[in-house]
């Protein structure tokens, strides 16, 4: 709440100098995702407290108070409902053919006219909408400034229908309140789908009413410093809460309930579904793990339906994610069990794969024939499930790249492509290490993010149907606090939401990075902590010159403007800009920092010269 009110105050400062309309970050046409057509007309639609929202026999009432009390919240305007359609209005209207997802917004100095057929299309009608207005229509306080709608036609809908944010909950874990953040971020940037990783080595984070003991044991992890991190989980109430809110915002939360590896937090209070048989203590943050589930073991399975059954009552999403990455099986090779279970199958080893891949090939199938029979879901799951055969209806994540993907989708298999390998695991230094937090290793850059291309060249035509989306996964590991979540989520899943809704001939990374100016004052305006690249080319050390000048040379990754300060005052917007080659002549502490459009500064670098 605290930055929330920075904020306001820095946004109502401003707009004493300046009015809002005419900051640079508002001029022009910036919304994100870029739409499908948008044509640009002559002229502008005044909103004024006189304009109405035009709805036809009460139909679109849901939607229309949407954006009745957006504006009021920001502008104080306070709009009402009619049931005509004259001038100043604001239409609502039904076209059945625009899709699930679809919409049309037509303005004129007369009318407004947003179009959808469904209630999605039409919640992303609205989003366009706001895009159309000064940014700080996502103020959560009233602000001085028109509200002149631009007179344009924009006939939208994506290009792929999956469109999805992964966060890690069990390495860290965030909070009810820290999702629903992000969420709504979310659906501002039309993305439709969260899919929460509940449960892996360190810690399960989801009561389940069966086994009580998952919250009492698997919930709570050792930390490095011998303290006890948790215990961390959703209740049912919560989850139910989330779903909600993600609903009202048009997300699907897809729960991953991780089977048969990633398992060991399971097995503290479960030793007997391993193979070994314990006992356990859960992973730290980090960490290898052998200890998986037996599938040799039919209380494996049965634990797993029970589980599931109750994850399925909770959410509505017709996905339900299975895991079925990275299991170490070098137990089930010496487990009685599980080798009884391959002689019964009749297993041999072939060229492609070991009987214990056939192993978790049959486990994983069981687990299909489960969730599509009997729950009703569809199953999705890492691209490992893809080994040793699967069935039709399961959908794969391609994770380590792009290939598993081509190849499941040649086979039939609808596709999501969530590509470590194209900088889609945000748990990558979105620039140098020697400035970014502590992350993964390597670098997604926000550019890497941007021009990632799920669809694979080598794809047959037929075939491209297959690939549904992509998806951002944001492993937590390294990521301690919902601030540094922010911080390794934005702004690269807002070139995400580009990349998987807007057409590649549609994309422009110059023009989107003009609209991100836009976007990231929406961001602050929403308390999130985005990522502002900062002055990198020089290392953090003392620097020592003994001659009579130094030249110090800072580059960023987006090629923002810099400035500097060398008295060892905290630079602000105002300070001077700092040149492609910095000479200095005499010792000083150099502090250098990036700046955006709208003046907010990057994290602050400090040199000694
Ligand atoms: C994964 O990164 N193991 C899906
Ligand atoms: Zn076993």
């Amino acid at each position: 709440m605290k930055r929330y009110f920075v904020y306001l105050f820095f946004y109502s400062f401003i707009s004493c100098h300046l009015s809002v309309e005419d900051k640079v970050y508002n001029s022009g046409i910036h919304i994100i995702p870029e739409p499908l057509q948008l044509e640009v007309r002559q002229g502008v639609f005044p909103i004024s407290n006189s304009t109405t929202l035009s709805l036809k026999n009460g139909d679109w009432e849901k939607e229309a108070s949407i954006l009745m009390n957006k504006l009021e919240e920001a502008s104080g305007y306070k709009l009402s409902f009619s049931d005509n359609s004259s001038n100043n209005c604001i239409r609502f209207k039904t076209n059945e053919n625009l899709g699930e997802e679809g919409y049309e917004i037509e303005v004129d100095d007369r009318q407004i006219s947003l179009s959808a057929a469904t209630e999605k299309g039409m919640f992303y009608a609205i989003q366009t909408f706001f895009q159309l207005l000064p940014a700080e229509i996502e103020s959560v306080k009233p602000l001085k400034m028109k509200l002149s709608v631009p007179a344009v036609k924009i006939a939208d809908h994506p290009r792929f229908s999956y469109r999805g944010v992964m966060i890690d909950v069990s390495r860290h874990f965030f909070t009810v309140e820290e999702l629903k953040k992000q969420i709504s971020v979310m659906a501002m940037l039309k993305l439709n789908r969260l899919h929460l990783h509940l449960t892996d080595n360190q810690g399960w984070r989801i009561a389940i009413d069966k086994y009580p003991q998952l919250v009492e044991y698997s919930a709570v992890q050792e930390t490095y410093n011998e303290e006890l991190y948790g215990p961390c989980y959703y209740t049912k109430e919560d989850i139910k809460e989330l779903v909600a809110y993600a609903g009202r915002h048009h997300i699907e939360v897809i729960p991953e309930i991780e089977f048969p590896g990633h398992s060991l937090s399971v097995l503290v209070p479960f030793p007997e579904l391993s193979c070994s048989g314990g006992p356990f203590k859960s992973e730290q943050v980090f960490g290898y793990e052998e200890n998986v589930f037996c599938v040799g073991n039919d209380s494996v399975f049965a634990f797993m339906e029970n589980v599931l059954t109750e994850i399925a009552e909770l959410f509505p999403a017709r996905y339900l994610h299975i895991g079925g990455d990275e299991c170490v099986k070098r137990y089930w090779q010496t487990c009685p069990r599980c080798q009884a279970l391959a002689q019964r199958l009749n297993l041999r080893p072939t060229p492609e794969h070991s009987v214990e891949e056939q192993l978790q090939s049959y486990a994983i199938k069981r687990m299909e024939r489960f969730i599509s029979g009997t729950l009703g879901k569809r199953m999705i799951g890492w691209e490992e499930i893809l080994e040793g055969g699967l069935p039709e209806d399961a959908t794969v994540m391609s994770w380590k790249g792009t290939e598993c993907g081509a190849k499941a989708a040649a086979t039939g298999h609808d596709v999501v492509m969530a590509s470590m390998a194209d900088g889609l695991y945000l748990c990558a230094a979105q620039g140098a290490d020697e400035v970014e937090p502590a992350a993964m290793g390597g670098q997604s850059y926000l550019k890497d993010v941007y021009e990632f291309e799920p669809l694979p060249k080598e794809l047959a035509p037929d075939k491209r149907k297959h690939v549904i989306g992509t998806q951002a996964c944001l492993w937590s590991e390294w990521t301690t606090s919902g601030e540094l979540l922010e911080y390794m989520l934005y702004p690269r899943t807002v070139a995400l939401a580009e990349t998987a809704w807007t057409t590649p001939e549609k994309k422009n990374w110059d023009d989107f990075l003009r609209r991100l100016e836009n976007m990231q004052v929406r961001l602050d305006l929403k308390g999130i902590n985005y990522h502002i690249p900062l002055p990198e080319g020089e290392l953090t050390t003392n620097k020592v010159f003994t001659g009579d000048s130094v030249v110090l040379e800072f580059k960023n990754s987006r090629s923002l403007p810099m400035v500097y300060t060398t008295d060892g005052a905290t630079p602000d917007m105002h300070a001077p800009s700092l040149p492609e080659r910095l000479v200095l002549h005499q010792p000083c502490t150099l502090k250098v920092c990036t700046k955006t459009a709208s003046g907010k500064l990057s994290p602050i670098r400090t040199i000694n010269v």
